[in-house]
């Protein structure tokens, strides 16, 4: 590991464009206490179900999550001393895309859209969680964790299941949450659902284990509990995340490194195109698919060829008539797309802002055209991004087929940009799109007590 990573008090997130707050993290529905989960207290018979409703909490302050489970939480009352709240950021990449299934390199930052817990521990190995924004409950027992249910708790139950397997002991817990990351957008709040879980089903050892092992569990719980196949991107930035810096993550040998952001000349900004993530999970596991497909392709000339990280552009071109041309071209994006990561590196650490939006203009095209997994959406986000004075650098974050872009701008061009996409982005799409100014922040942690 390059460098240690350091727990710091977070602060209150100030959210100047005033996001419109969901509770909800991504991939999650209101089917919860529909279903009716094992175990619920709501669902067993004879009991009274309980309405959910809404929890008023203020976002920006975490006090409000406490108070709120001190009130509705007898465990929390019981023993006010016990009780923590523990946050989890969301993420934006700034450049690597679809680079870490591919033992590449990323360069995320984790953000202050963040999702909390505040929880009062249990003793009887059973975690119960309500959110705030609806006041939906959902459960699971430790003992019996059960297989996934296809709701938001398969995160948290996933989680569980991944620290056990790991040997890291668990313990039960009621929980209150709320969350100010966007959902569906791509800021990865299911990485912040599960890296919040496992501190607090953890804490206060959370603590204990490395930064690096729990995001690796977390990776694992996502991908051998909930079924999705992702690389370890999202929740390395979400766990390793230091503010002001994004996280350089090579992918192969798990090194990785704060890269400061020169913020004395550049601020961050996501713009979520509000159009709905067609197709993802499907069109994400077949672009992996292509790229082992052609991995096993070069190794049967090649068998030191591990994974595309191993192909540089000169062996790539040298087999071009060896691939078909849908798969040469995805090769060419990944392979193409390491080297910008690296140099994006380089231009930050020299303030060459102006290479970093070349190397942002150069990736967002190839997702475009060599990867495919742009939209119109996001391609009319960057297009006007890119006309607004001030803007050094824009393009699609995360998997793509939807979600945010994000843009690094001058200081003082934030409200101009912000502008520009309130103003053409709906005319241009039909779609209403939402505007954040975000900061590079500390991975998951304690807020309190402090
Ligand atoms: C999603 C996945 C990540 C990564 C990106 C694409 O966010 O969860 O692991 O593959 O897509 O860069």
């Amino acid at each position: 590991m390059y460098g240690a990573a350091r727990l710091r008090l977070h602060r209150a997130p100030g959210l100047p464009y005033a996001p419109r707050v969901t509770n909800t993290p991504r991939g999650t529905s209101a089917e919860t206490s529909r279903h009716g989960l094992p175990g619920d207290p709501d669902s067993s018979p004879g009991a009274r179900p309980r309405r959910p409703a809404p929890i008023a909490i203020d976002p920006a302050d975490p006090g409000t999550l406490l108070r709120a489970l001190l009130e509705m939480e007898p465990l929390a009352r019981a023993d006010p001393g016990a009780v923590r709240v523990v946050r989890a950021p969301g993420r934006v990449n700034l450049i690597g895309e679809h680079t870490d299934y591919n033992e590449g390199f990323v360069l995320p930052a984790a953000i202050d859209l963040e999702l909390r817990i505040a929880l009062a521990p249990a003793r009887d190995g059973r975690v119960e969680i309500v959110l705030a924004e609806t006041g939906e409950r959902a459960a699971f027992d430790l003992d019996a964790i059960g297989p996934r249910r296809g709701t938001w708790i398969d995160y948290v139950a996933g989680t569980a299941w991944a620290l056990r397997e790991a040997g890291v002991p668990a313990r039960g817990f009621r929980g209150l949450l709320a969350s100010t990351i966007p959902v569906s957008a791509g800021l990865s709040s299911s990485a912040a659902l599960e890296l919040a879980s496992a501190w607090a089903l953890t804490e206060p050892a959370g603590g204990a284990v490395d930064r690096l092992t729990l995001a690796r569990i977390c990776q694992r719980a996502e991908n051998a509990y909930v079924g999705v196949n992702c690389g370890l991107m999202d929740q390395a930035a979400e766990s390793l995340g230091q503010a002001g810096s994004a996280v350089l993550l090579d992918c192969r040998t798990l090194d990785w490194r704060p890269v400061p952001l020169p913020l004395d000349r550049c601020r961050l900004v996501v713009c979520d195109t509000g159009s709905p993530r067609r197709l993802s999970t499907s069109q994400y596991n077949a672009r992996r698919a292509q790229c082992e497909a052609a991995v096993a392709e070069l190794r049967t000339t090649d068998p030191s060829i591990r994974a595309l990280r191993d192909v540089t552009p000169g062996m790539l071109e040298s087999i071009r008539g060896r691939l078909d041309d849908e798969t040469f071209r995805r090769c060419e994006h990944v392979v193409r797309e390491d080297q910008r990561v690296l140099d994006t590196v380089a231009a930050l650490a020299a303030a060459d802002l102006a290479t970093v939006g070349r190397c942002f203009a150069e990736s967002h095209a190839s997702l475009r055209d060599l990867y495919e997994v742009s939209s119109p959406e996001l391609d009319a986000m960057v297009d006007i991004a890119l006309d607004t004075p001030g803007v050094i650098g824009s393009r699609m974050t995360g998997a793509g087929f939807g979600g945010c872009t994000v843009s690094l701008v001058e200081p003082g061009a934030e409200a101009r940009l912000r502008d520009a996409v309130l103003d053409q982005y709906p005319r241009r799409t039909g779609l209403t799109p939402r505007v954040f100014l975000v900061e590079a922040s500390d991975g998951v942690g304690l807020i309190a007590p402090a």
